[in-house]
């Protein structure tokens, strides 16, 4: 089974995802099954205490955790560890039951395909430091948008799944929310994206917000599983 949540930030918003596994989704589930976090997951951080707290909690978790890199990340971190091909893109082991999902990338599951890439704006970023906890890497480089390019011309454009962090641009501002500029390249991206690709469901996080518009889903305290 493969279940889709919005940011956890860490330990602060997880336990949406402790209640769903302890309540809600049954006691079948093994290191086969998926969690995937649509971005700020929070499990590089600090790269220390902190860290290995979150990544101890996410490894307790029944299921196998994937995640999309959001926009509160600590990048250095999570350059630290090699990339690996994994189910036909780019990941990076964190631990054996804890993989990040890099950007651009077509990975099959469980016979489903699902294109991702992460990355965002941070709003609050002059209040933070950079390099401390503020990042310039949260928004994409020009290889990373050249890359997605390429690989969904070679899965001639059709994917079941995209998942995302942020959302296209005009998804954005159907959503109930404010939305702050920054990330209007990588929002231009995905509007693109939206308009060439064929794929069943969009799923973002991000806005912290539950919202559904057409096929394009935003999470952030519902789950929802993969059928
Ligand atoms: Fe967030």
């Amino acid at each position: 089974m493969i279940w889709l949540c919005g940011d956890t930030h860490g330990k602060i918003n997880i336990d949406k995802v402790e209640f769903f596994f302890e309540y809600r989704a049954g006691d079948k589930v093994t290191k086969d099954d998926y969690l995937i976090i649509l971005g700020d997951a929070g499990v590089c951080w600090d790269g220390g205490v902190k860290d290995s707290e979150v990544q101890e909690l996410l490894h307790n978790l029944p299921c196998t955790v994937l995640w999309l890199d959001g926009n509160h990340e600590n990048f250095d971190e999570i350059g630290k560890y090699p990339v690996e091909e994994w189910h036909g893109g780019k990941v990076q082991f964190i631990r054996e039951d804890i993989i990040h999902l890099m950007r651009g990338q077509i990975y099959e599951i469980e016979g489903k395909n699902f294109f991702t890439f992460g990355g965002g704006n941070s709003i609050d970023k002059r209040m933070r430091i950079p390099y401390v906890s503020w990042w310039p890497e949260e928004m994409p480089s020009e290889e990373e948008y050249e890359e997605g390019l390429r690989n969904l011309e070679k899965a001639d454009w059709t994917v079941d799944y995209v998942l995302t962090h942020t959302c296209p641009e005009y998804i954005a501002h159907m959503l109930v929310t404010t939305v702050y500029p920054g990330e209007g390249e990588l929002q231009r991206y995905f509007d693109e994206l939206s308009q060439q690709a064929e794929f069943e469901m969009w799923y973002f996080g991000h806005w912290h917000l539950d919202q559904t518009e057409d096929n394009f889903r935003c999470l952030w305290e519902d789950i929802v599983e993969i059928e």
